[in-house]
């Protein structure tokens, strides 16, 4: 069984927290070796967009793992740690959250949390760092995206505690990645994410990959962690990147 023990590299500013651990990691950091900012002054979300990472706003965290799983079962490394970040924000702050496939955690419908992974060379082999980025009070976004975003004190009512968060997210972390590694650990993954998320069954999504759209009912997660979606025209089409919006029923 992997015992993952993060240790916590802690910084007041850093141009972005997976870039600097990557930088370490390409120097021989071990696994779970974990970077810390208050804030992020080139802060990266998915698809080369920007993430907002304002001093004190959001939690700007990043972990390097080297997972012994083969590498077609790399895409449920973010699913675990959604799930991580899911049971989280359950235990440190009662908050019930969401999971939009493939890692997106909302509240409300509203992103609370992002989380990119990179893969990397380094010389003791592949590995895999996992950026997550909590926002923690509504100063972690832009005005103009206050619709789609929110943050755990706008969704709580409650005051923030940045320091009881991280410690849960370590835990958890450990916790879903040891039994990602583990021989059922596709199974383990992809049971805890369906249960957590609605979009697992029986939501009506629109699918957007570069200039493609298409609409489909999800029907559950393949063990790689693609999504599995039913088409209007009875056929199952299998979602393994783009984006994934939830559409009013009709
Ligand atoms: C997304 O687009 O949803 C993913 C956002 C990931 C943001 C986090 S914040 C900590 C880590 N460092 C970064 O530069 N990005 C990730």
């Amino acid at each position: 069984m992997t015992h993952l023990k993060p240790r916590v590299l802690r910084y007041e500013s850093l141009p972005s927290t997976n870039t600097e651990l990557s930088r370490l990691a390409s120097e021989g950091a071990e696994e779970g070796v974990s970077v810390v900012a208050d804030e992020q002054t080139a802060g990266r979300g998915r698809l080369q967009r920007a993430w907002s990472s304002p001093k004190g706003a959001g939690l700007y965290f990043s972990i390097l793992l080297r997972p012994q799983i083969a590498t077609n079962y790399w895409p449920l490394i973010t699913m675990m740690a959604a799930v991580a970040v899911y049971d989280t924000l359950g235990d440190a702050c009662r908050l019930q959250a969401d999971i939009k496939w493939p890692n997106d955690l909302l509240s409300g419908e509203r992103k609370i949390c992002g989380i990119l992974a990179e893969a990397i060379e380094t010389p003791a082999g592949r590995a895999v760092i996992v950026g997550i980025g909590i926002n923690l009070t509504h100063d972690a976004y832009p005005a103009e995206i206050a619709n789609v975003a929110t943050s755990i004190s706008e969704a709580t009512g409650r005051a923030v505690e940045r320091e009881a968060i991280l410690a849960s997210l370590l835990r958890w972390l450990s916790h879903w990645y040891s039994l990602l590694n583990e021989p059922a650990g596709a199974e383990s993954i992809v049971n805890a994410w369906s249960n957590r998320s609605s979009y697992a069954f029986g939501k009506l999504v629109q699918v957007s990959n570069g200039d493609e759209k298409w609409q489909g009912t999800t029907s559950g997660i393949e063990l790689d962690g693609a999504l599995r979606l039913s088409t209007e025209d009875g056929e199952i089409r299998l979602v393994r990147a783009g984006d994934v919006y939830s559409v009013r029923s009709r």
